[in-house]
């Protein structure tokens, strides 16, 4: 019998009623679908799946390091279950995901936060009815030290909620140790999973009527390297789009050093691929950007995206950018300030530039005090959102294509394939997860709004 068998078997024993089990998600895409795994793997092992912490036997924190906000939030939060967990010793309290990665983080946990039983890391999933097992069968502490792995684990089970949106993983880790970011040490080495298991599982997601689709990746147009036979991210692309059926395929997330002009071309001549193109360029100025080892110059970027524009008119780049690196100067964030300006992103996450132990940039010099980088992040923001009303404005009077994600009070609220979300009042029933066609009439707020066409 294996695990999964038997934890099922014991919970089946131990409970009179089905145990549910509660996961919060709080880093990436990525993150949100290593949830869903394990989400499906303890709904196989016999567990329901609700969605607070309140009511549930086990309760999963899946974590986030790329900043240390992200990271104070989380302890913040776990925190929290502590008189949960006193009330109710019999509940099991996890935490896994990237934040557990780093040895530190571990100790903390084993240290001062006693109340949490199971402590599992980003590529164990797999083994979580052993661990969930065990820790029932023991009544001991899970807390291993994270052990990065390189295996792919392909036919984990995967809990979607959603009917119409789904993620796939076609590649795990990342190879490119950008000198700020934390990822390359908490997911290990990059690695694609074979075409075969991607298009497999992308045929059961259009079979079973799913319509937006996302491929994840750290870089997603490094994708097949070291697999044999060769392929690229563009051929994975034009692959997947032979699959018939009615969806958007999105991808995420490109890397401006690595992202050709095949990739380009295989998107203009695939209409089912979004036009939508999330390239963080991170900053505006060479110096930084080569101090962060992305290596790319910002005319190569804005060169590939003239490339993107002539080939694919509607295309839209959304883009991430970190202010504040250690020894930007006041001049080099002028230079992003103009970028951004320039560039008229559809969509700009910023941030402030957070320290993560064990990276190359740690160890350079920050003389930028944090009020200026502040100032430099709300600067930021605002030009970004004088584009953002803009570029919403220009949809006025169109008639554009939508799913339909929620309902709401005599109506719905519907996501383009550019990610614009749409808000329209209709008596019809039965519109959820399907596309529609919509006139758009204005905005309110950050959303648009409209008719419905049919
Ligand atoms: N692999 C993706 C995204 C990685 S994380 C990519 O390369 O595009 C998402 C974003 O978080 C990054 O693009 C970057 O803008 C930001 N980020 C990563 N590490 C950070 C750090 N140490 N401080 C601030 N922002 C960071
Ligand atoms: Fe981090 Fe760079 Fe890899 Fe993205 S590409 S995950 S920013 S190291
Ligand atoms: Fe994602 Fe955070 Fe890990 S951004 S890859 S969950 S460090």
């Amino acid at each position: 019998m294996n695990y999964t068998e038997k934890l099922h078997e014991l919970t089946e024993e131990k409970f009179s009623h089905i145990p549910l089990v509660n996961v919060q998600t709080f880093g990436c895409v990525q993150n949100e679908n290593d949830s869903e795994k394990i989400r499906g793997i303890l709904a196989q092992s016999g567990f329901g799946i609700s969605d607070s912490f309140e009511n549930s036997d086990v309760v999963i924190f899946n974590t986030c390091a790329i900043r240390e906000n992200a990271e104070l939030k989380i302890f913040g939060n776990i925190g929290k279950l502590k008189a949960l967990k006193a009330e109710n010793p019999d509940m099991i309290v996890a935490v896994c995901g990237c934040m557990v990665m780093q040895p530190h983080i571990v100790a903390k946990i084993k240290k001062s936060y006693p109340f949490v039983d199971i402590v599992f890391g980003v590529n164990s999933i797999e083994e979580l009815p052993y661990i969930v097992y065990n820790w029932y069968a023991s009544n001991k502490r899970q807390i291993s030290d994270p052990v990065v792995k390189t295996d792919i684990v392909e036919d984990i089970p995967v809990y979607r909620q959603s009917r119409s949106k789904a993620t796939i993983s076609i590649m795990y880790g990342c190879d490119n140790f950008c000198s700020y970011c934390i990822v390359p040490y908490v997911r290990g080495r990059e690695r694609s999973r074979k075409p075969e298991n991607i298009l497999r599982e992308f045929r059961q997601l259009v079979s079973e009527g799913y319509k937006d689709i996302t491929l994840l990746g750290q870089n997603v147009d490094s994708y097949g390297k070291n697999l044999d036979p060769q392929i690229d991210f563009a051929d994975l692309l034009s692959m997947l789009c032979k699959v018939e059926g009615d969806y958007v395929l999105h991808f995420m997330s490109s890397h401006p050093k690595d992202i050709t002009r095949k990739v380009i071309d295989t998107i203009r001549d695939n209409p089912k691929v979004s036009r939508q193109i999330h390239l963080p360029v991170q900053s505006g100025s060479n110096r930084i950007l080569s101090l962060m080892n992305r290596r790319y110059t910002v005319e190569q970027y804005k060169d590939i995206i003239s490339y993107a524009k002539e080939q694919i008119p509607d295309v839209g780049f959304s883009s991430d950018i970190i202010v504040g690196f250690p020894g930007e100067t006041y001049e080099e964030y002028l230079e992003t300030e103009k970028l951004v300006k320039e560039m008229n992103f559809t969509q700009l996450f910023t941030f402030i530039y957070s320290k993560r132990n064990g990276t190359k940039a740690a160890s350079l010099e920050d003389n930028v005090s944090h009020r200026e980088k502040s100032e430099w992040l709300n600067r930021l923001i605002k030009i970004q959102q004088d584009i953002f009303f803009k570029y919403l404005e220009s949809f006025e009077g169109k008639t554009v294509r939508a799913l339909v994600e929620e309902t709401k009070p005599q109506g719905y609220s519907a996501r383009m394939a550019n990610t614009l979300v749409v808000h329209f009042k209709t008596d019809k029933k039965d519109l959820m997860d399907s596309f529609v066609n919509l006139k758009i009439t204005g905005k309110k707020g950050t959303v648009l709004t409209a008719e419905l066409l049919q």
